[in-house]
């Protein structure tokens, strides 16, 4: 018997960077030689005092269900630790803590958003907010910017998509997939066009702890009390501790739309794993020196990676601030063949590494900018050399 679908589920399609991995690991699992660049996760291994932090709530029976938003202990270490790095306070009333920041932003978007709203979206976007959007009938409405800019918006560009219908701005700093990361200055300027309006500004600060040159974080709602008021934060321990398994994440903010999305998550998920929240605790109080371990190591491989892409003939890419992505500019070599095959998009680049290079890159299609392809360097040093060495004999092959 046929079946069919919603239309909700046929508006949106399955996550690719997620796929890219899958037929990455796929071939490998076939015996392929493949180096993978195409993982959004850290490499490294999650702490020790957090991993037993979660044996320690196995044994001492911590494995029933919580309350649905997050243990009262998790959330305040998410509170202390907004206060402690980025000078936030915050209430227990305002955390939610979900399974992920994906699915804080699922969550996010359900109670925020509905058909005939548009929610303005930075390209290039991480790959699932528009279709985290395009789920709760509400339009993605990207907003161009230029990669002479740093990929950052800017205040002329950001004012002209503004409508009576804008709900909510997305900002991603670090941004996946460009790395790219906003000054407290290019913020203010951001400010001065959002103050006043009704528009909810979502702050996704993933990557937070991943920025280099000894940059410092800032988001839009440490600007301003009545800023904070307008923004919704939304971070978790996935990139941080290297705890993409774990599934814990949080948003911070208004009291009513933190209650709605608890509300929303009693009817589907319930609590995120009781022991997971124990580990995610760990993570926030315990000691930091193993994110700054972690974050020092991808610094090294990402000014290694940078240099060794632009020694490539047609390729160009940016020096990015944070995040572990590399996101290099390969249009200039549209328009070649190998082979009798022309190379003209991202996808068909991607296909041609994956098959003459055996590398797996995520094309930048896929995140709205089809001039490039987004590398993640959350690999080892060595596969990065070998893998980057591979990039520039098979492009060397086009002609
Ligand atoms: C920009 C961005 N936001 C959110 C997430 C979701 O992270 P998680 O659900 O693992 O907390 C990711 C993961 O790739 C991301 O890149």
């Amino acid at each position: 018997m046929p079946v069919e679908l919603s239309k909700r589920i046929k508006a949106i399609k399955p996550s690719p960077t997620l796929a890219i991995t899958a037929k990455a690991n796929a071939l490998k699992a076939q015996g392929v030689d493949i180096i993978g660049f195409g993982a959004g996760e850290p490499d490294f291994d999650t702490p020790a005092n957090i991993k037993q932090a979660a044996i320690g709530a196995i044994n001492g029976g911590f494995t029933r269900y919580t309350a649905v938003g997050g243990t009262d202990a998790l959330k305040d270490a998410i509170i202390s630790k907004l206060n402690r790095d980025s000078v936030l306070s915050y209430r227990r009333e305002q955390i939610c803590v979900s399974c992920g920041a994906k699915h804080s932003l699922y969550n996010l978007f359900q109670v925020l958003c509905e058909e005939g709203d548009e929610v303005i979206i930075p390209v290039p976007y991480w790959v699932s907010y528009p279709d985290l959007v395009t789920l709760t009938g509400a339009r993605p409405v990207i907003l161009s910017t230029a990669e002479e800019d740093g990929f950052k918006v800017t205040p002329q560009n950001l004012e002209a998509l503004i409508t009576s219908k804008t709900k909510a701005l997305v900002l991603n700093s670090p941004s996946n997939p460009t790395g790219c990361a906003y000054t407290d200055e290019e913020l203010r300027a951001l400010a001065r066009v959002l103050i006043g309006t009704d528009i909810q500004i979502i702050s996704d600060d993933i990557y937070e702890k991943l920025l280099y040159d000894g940059a410092h974080f800032c988001n839009l709602a440490m600007i301003s009390e009545t800023l904070k008021n307008q923004t919704i934060v939304v971070n978790g321990v996935s990139k941080a501790y290297a705890m993409t398994g774990w599934r814990i994440g949080y948003a911070a903010g208004n009291e009513e739309i933190i209650s709605a999305m608890t509300k929303l998550q009693s009817q589907n998920t319930s609590n995120p794993t009781s022991i997971a929240q124990v580990a995610a605790q760990e993570a926030l109080n315990g000691s930091q020196d193993e994110v700054y371990r972690m974050r020092d190591e991808f610094q090294n491989r990402r000014n290694y990676i940078v240099k060794a892409l632009n020694a490539i003939d047609g390729v160009s890419c940016l020096l990015p601030a944070g995040a572990f992505y590399v996101f290099p500019n390969v249009s200039r070599l549209y328009g070649k063949s190998f082979n009798g095959k022309e190379v003209n998009s991202s996808a068909a680049l991607t296909e041609f590494l994956l098959t003459e290079a055996k590398v797996a890159v995520v094309p930048g299609g896929e995140f709205g900018s089809d001039h490039h392809i987004r590398l993640s360097y959350a690999t080892s040093m060595e596969n990065i050399e070998k893998g980057v060495a591979r990039i520039k004999e098979a492009l060397g092959k086009l002609r």
